[in-house]
């Protein structure tokens, strides 16, 4: 028996995580047949060149995007987490508890809007699957540049919408008509899955994303395509001081 979920309003997309949180990491597990591990992966081939580097994962929910970096990036000294659903963050805090890096590791209820650090204070920025739930895209990417030192880069892994029209098709209709149910069959909150996907169709991609990233003050930025463009990793380079 489903639970029926009120759509949430822009400003509380992230209330709508902490009660989908039990079963976050399933669903991804399934839905993606296991390739958001391998995307993440991809992200952390991205990094800026350097030792030590300090790093910020926004939005960070269950952590699967941090685990992924420092076990693939031995370049990582220091990484923050920050992502404003509670529930998330605990079971992020759950998992990393028990690896060996934990020490490296802090995790913080806060807003990417309003990122608790000052001016030039990381290397990079990470987030994954999360700007299109920020409910000011351009004014979370200029608190990126505020907080990335200069030469610092920006890391943006979201789901998007493949040019090819016979894989558009066929993507839409995956996440129109498949994915909902996925969701809702193993979290029991199939209007959140549905909700959640209607915002990947509605969500500036390409060249749209990557003119928002020149507008916020990334001197360079990049989009890279994966699987056929279902999912995009952009880039975005702060000037050198
Ligand atoms: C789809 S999840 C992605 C979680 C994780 N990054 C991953 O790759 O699995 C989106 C996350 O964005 C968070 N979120 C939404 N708005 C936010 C904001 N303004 N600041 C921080 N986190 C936010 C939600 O709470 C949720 O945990």
């Amino acid at each position: 028996m489903q639970t029926p979920l009120k759509e949430p309003s822009r400003q509380e997309i992230w209330k709508m995580f902490d009660q989908i949180s039990a079963t976050y990491d399933r669903v991804n597990r399934v839905m993606t047949f296991g390739l958001d591990q391998y995307w993440r992966k991809k992200m952390c081939r991205l990094l800026p060149q350097g030792k030590q580097l300090k790093v910020l994962d926004c939005a960070t929910g269950t952590g699967d995007q941090i685990i992924c970096l420092k076990e693939n990036a031995l370049s990582i000294d220091k990484v923050v987490g920050i992502d404003l659903a509670a529930e998330m963050v605990a079971l992020a805090q759950k998992k990393i508890a028990q690896k060996p890096y934990a020490s490296q590791i802090k995790l913080q209820v806060a807003s990417a809007l309003e990122i608790p650090y000052p001016d030039a204070t990381f290397d990079c920025i990470t987030i994954s699957f999360g700007i299109r739930n920020v409910t000011d895209v351009l004014g979370c990417l200029k608190e990126f540049v505020r907080v990335l030192k200069p030469g610092g880069r920006a890391l943006i892994l979201e789901g998007t919408l493949p040019a090819n029209p016979l894989l558009r098709r066929l993507h839409l209709f995956y996440m129109r008509h498949l994915l909902p149910y996925i969701g809702g069959w193993i979290s029991k909150k199939q209007d959140a899955y549905r909700y959640l996907n209607k915002t990947i169709e509605t969500f500036p991609c390409g060249d749209a994303f990557i003119e928002l990233m020149l507008q916020a003050g990334f001197t360079q930025s990049t989009a890279h395509l994966m699987n056929g463009g279902i999912v995009t990793i952009y880039q975005g380079d702060k000037a050198n001081a």
